[in-house]
């Protein structure tokens, strides 16, 4: 996007995020979920939050059906609409992180060009793509928010996965079979990572 405000400095901030960083006792990284709608992403990145809030570690959860109310309210569902709004939500992720939280974003996200965009934003090693696998007839058989039914009955156009594409990640940090694996087993494998990572230290034995 072309940026309006030509007259502006930027303003370097004396708390830096190493700071912050230090003081929260763990690094701040982007966790990115990625999925069809139903793969269970949101699930997914709330249990990760709640175990990494058992473990002191600061987080926040940005979700797509909830980012939609307020701060990307004007968008739908076109190929341009999905385009900004991964595009307001990786920046958004970004300060987040520049704040010293381990931010998790559970958005479809359909197209790897934004995903990749959102990476290059955030600072090498920062940005863990999680790939929500899940075949879409299971996400549809689930059918959580019954959306697919009015998807299949023209009720919804645009709908990812039936007349909407979802480019799956090709090189994703992790990819998570919710199809298959259960919550916890999911939430294991995005700790671990995090732990491989050095992102977050192991929980001590008072902890
Ligand atoms: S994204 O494509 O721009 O990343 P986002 O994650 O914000 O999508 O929103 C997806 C959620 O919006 C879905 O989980 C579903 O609840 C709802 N939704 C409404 N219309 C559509 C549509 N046409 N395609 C996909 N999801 C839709």
């Amino acid at each position: 996007m072309t940026q309006k405000s030509s007259n502006t400095v930027w303003h370097h901030a004396t708390i830096d995020r190493a700071a912050r960083e230090k003081r929260q006792g763990h690094k701040s990284a982007v966790l990115w979920f990625t999925g069809l709608s139903g793969s269970g992403k949101s699930t997914l990145a709330h249990a990760v939050e709640e175990r990494l809030y058992a473990m002191n570690v600061s987080t926040f959860v940005l979700d797509g059906d909830n980012v939609r109310h307020g701060l990307c309210s004007d968008l739908g569902f076109t190929d341009a609409d999905r385009v900004e709004n991964i595009r307001r939500i990786a920046e958004l992720a970004k300060l987040f992180s520049e704040a010293g939280i381990v931010t998790l974003t559970a958005f479809i996200s359909p197209f790897r060009k934004d995903r990749q965009a959102a990476r290059k934003l955030m600072p090498h090693g920062d940005f863990l793509e999680i790939y929500c696998e899940c075949p879409l007839d299971i996400c549809e058989k689930r059918d959580v928010k019954g959306l697919y039914k009015k998807a299949r009955a023209g009720k919804i156009p645009f709908f990812t996965g039936i007349d909407s594409p979802y480019e799956a990640p090709e090189k994703s940090e992790l990819i998570v079979n919710t199809g298959r694996h259960s919550l916890t087993e999911c939430v294991d494998k995005v700790i671990q990572l995090m732990l491989a990572r050095g992102l977050i230290s192991a929980p001590t034995a008072q902890q």
